[in-house]
């Protein structure tokens, strides 16, 4: 891949009917380490996250606690939204609500847009409808109940009855768009992904699109339509254009031509939005669609997808309070084939933490700066002539950094960390092999231990910085340590292998990844 290019990636709007739970997180992490990556290579990135506050469950929710949707949203947005890109180290760079004016003028705009182009027309219409998810539901979406909805269809996510909603509304016509759509998935395999999501996608609409119900008049906490005031928009039309409304669409020509399209990443239960309705309403407008849908798998606890609504969530505070948060994105990132689902345990966030970043990783680093403190006082000694061994070391540097880069174009993310772990795994034979603890005891070997403990230092830079976009903090502390200038994310990614050293080491307070003394408690 070439720099330079423009990088604009998005997660979900997640709704603010509760609080996040590590679920969310896990998306967030995921679009916040390919944005970093992309930055540090020197795309012209933008990272894009906020939050859905209109329609049913949002302002059911408000209601059930006395108060108004608008200040539920606001309280929820200011003290569990925001913090959480605090907690796990979120470096976007913009944060949208739906109540935003300029969300909602740009959905006004892209309104306007298809209704006099033709694409919406009115009509009447029923259907069963889950307010949990927000859409009108299929039979075949739905599941007969269990335990207090015995006897009744439910929903098949959210295990609870739908509700049947008769209504005269406003329909986009996308019943048009079925062969196009089909074309897409066709002509441009990479569009949605991982192979099984895209399976699932093409099968439902070879089965036939509807026109979608793009309005509701039984409530009124959404945007107005522009022609219409009796009418909101539904909120999973609103919401998709997000996406454009926050770069500017119909507002501001020049930032919108330079980030649109996006790489979409979501969770695989709302991929069929983002890989249907959405590149559909696109078409409409006669915008480019997504770059490419990612719908990554979910967070199983007990073997369900961990969710608000089965209160099954666990805060990601419960995990950074005690392993922090460069050990949570680690976990997530690595642990989990980008693409899978993935069940979460304490047990073996435990024992990884303590096998890779404390011992593979965090040892490493100590036992090296330490040698350089003790047989050279801190000072990094220079090369004399390379051994096989000392090349072979910067070949893996060349070859994980290359290879990495690879994998997060193909949002690969667990095979970017396998690659990059080639190096400390590298490291930690070329360390035990050479012995620089031997040849720190004879004048003879002074030289040998030099050109040792040099590459070693090398080799630890590189991966400071290989690893800055998943673990920021503590490369920034071993970057530092190492005498590495200013901030390790400045650094050219693809360029990790060539940083030649700093002048002097200085002691790394602590370990890395310290010991975890006590077990997590675990969630309730
Ligand atoms: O669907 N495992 O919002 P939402 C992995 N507002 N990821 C999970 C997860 C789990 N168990 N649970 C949630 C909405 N997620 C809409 C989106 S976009 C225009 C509107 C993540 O609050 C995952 O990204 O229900 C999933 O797609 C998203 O949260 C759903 O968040
Ligand atoms: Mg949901």
């Amino acid at each position: 891949m070439s720099s330079g290019e423009s990088f604009y990636i998005a997660t979900p709007i997640f709704y603010v009917n509760d609080v996040p739970h590590i679920g969310h997180a896990y998306t967030e992490v995921a679009a916040d380490v390919l944005a970093r990556w992309h930055r540090q290579r020197g795309d012209d990135t933008w990272l894009l996250t906020g939050t859905d506050e209109h329609g049913q469950k949002i302002l059911r929710t408000a209601v059930a606690n006395n108060t108004t949707p608008q200040a539920w949203a606001d309280e929820l947005v200011e003290s569990a939204w925001k913090p959480l890109l605090e907690t796990i180290n979120i470096k976007n760079d913009d944060f949208i609500r739906t109540t935003d004016e300029r969300h909602e003028n740009g959905v006004r705009i892209f309104l306007q847009k298809l209704y006099d182009d033709g694409f919406i027309y009115q009509g009447e219409f029923e259907g069963h409808y889950c307010v949990g998810c927000e859409e009108y539901k299929q039979p075949s979406d739905l599941v007969a109940g269990t335990g207090e909805y015995e006897g009744q269809q439910v929903c098949a996510i959210h295990s609870k009855p739908v509700e049947v909603l008769k209504e005269t509304n406003y329909f986009f016509r996308m019943s048009d768009f079925e062969q196009r759509l089909l074309d897409l998935y066709e002509q441009n395999p990479q569009f949605v992904q991982p192979e099984s999501v895209r399976n699932e996608v093409i099968q439902f609409v070879k089965q036939g699109l509807r026109d979608l119900s793009i309005s509701r008049s039984s409530f009124d906490w959404g945007i107005q339509i522009p022609w219409d005031d009796k009418h909101v928009v539904y909120v999973w039309f609103e919401a998709l254009l997000n996406y454009v409304t926050a770069i500017g669409y119909g507002v501001d020509d020049e930032q919108f031509q330079r980030r649109w399209p996006a790489v979409q990443l979501v969770g695989k239960d709302i991929a069929r939005f983002h890989a249907v309705i959405w590149p559909a309403m696109l078409m409409a407008a006669g915008l480019p669609v997504s770059d490419r849908v990612f719908g990554h798998g979910w967070l199983l606890v007990g073997g369900e997808k961990m969710s608000k609504s089965k209160l099954t969530g666990i805060a990601p505070q419960q995990i950074t309070d005690t392993f922090g948060a460069d050990a949570f994105r680690y976990y997530f990132m690595s642990a989990i084939n980008f693409g899978q689902d993935g069940s979460f345990s304490w047990e073996d966030l435990a024992a990884r933490y303590q096998a890779e970043l404390a011992n593979g990783f965090g040892n490493l680093a100590s036992r090296v700066i330490a040698m350089v403190n003790r047989y050279y006082d801190g000072e990094i000694p220079t090369a004399g002539e390379l051994s096989q061994a000392d090349l072979a070391i910067k070949t893996v540097e060349r070859a994980a950094t290359d290879a990495a880069d690879q994998a997060i174009a193909d949002l690969a993310i667990h095979d970017a960390l396998a690659e990059i772990w080639q190096l400390v795994d590298a490291l930690n034979g070329y360390i035990t092999e050479q012995e620089p603890w031997v040849l720190a005891k004879s004048d003879e070997t002074r030289e040998r231990l030099g050109t040792v403990l040099h590459t070693a230092l090398r080799g630890l830079g590189t991966l400071a910085v290989l690893l800055s976009p998943v673990i920021p903090d503590a490369t920034q502390k071993l970057w530092t340590a190492l005498g590495g200038d200013g901030d390790v994310q400045d650094v050219v990614i693809t360029e990790a292998p060539d940083w030649t050293g700093g002048d002097r080491v200085s002691a790394l307070e602590g370990t890395l990844f310290p010991r975890i003394e006590h077990e997590p408690v675990a969630a309730p």
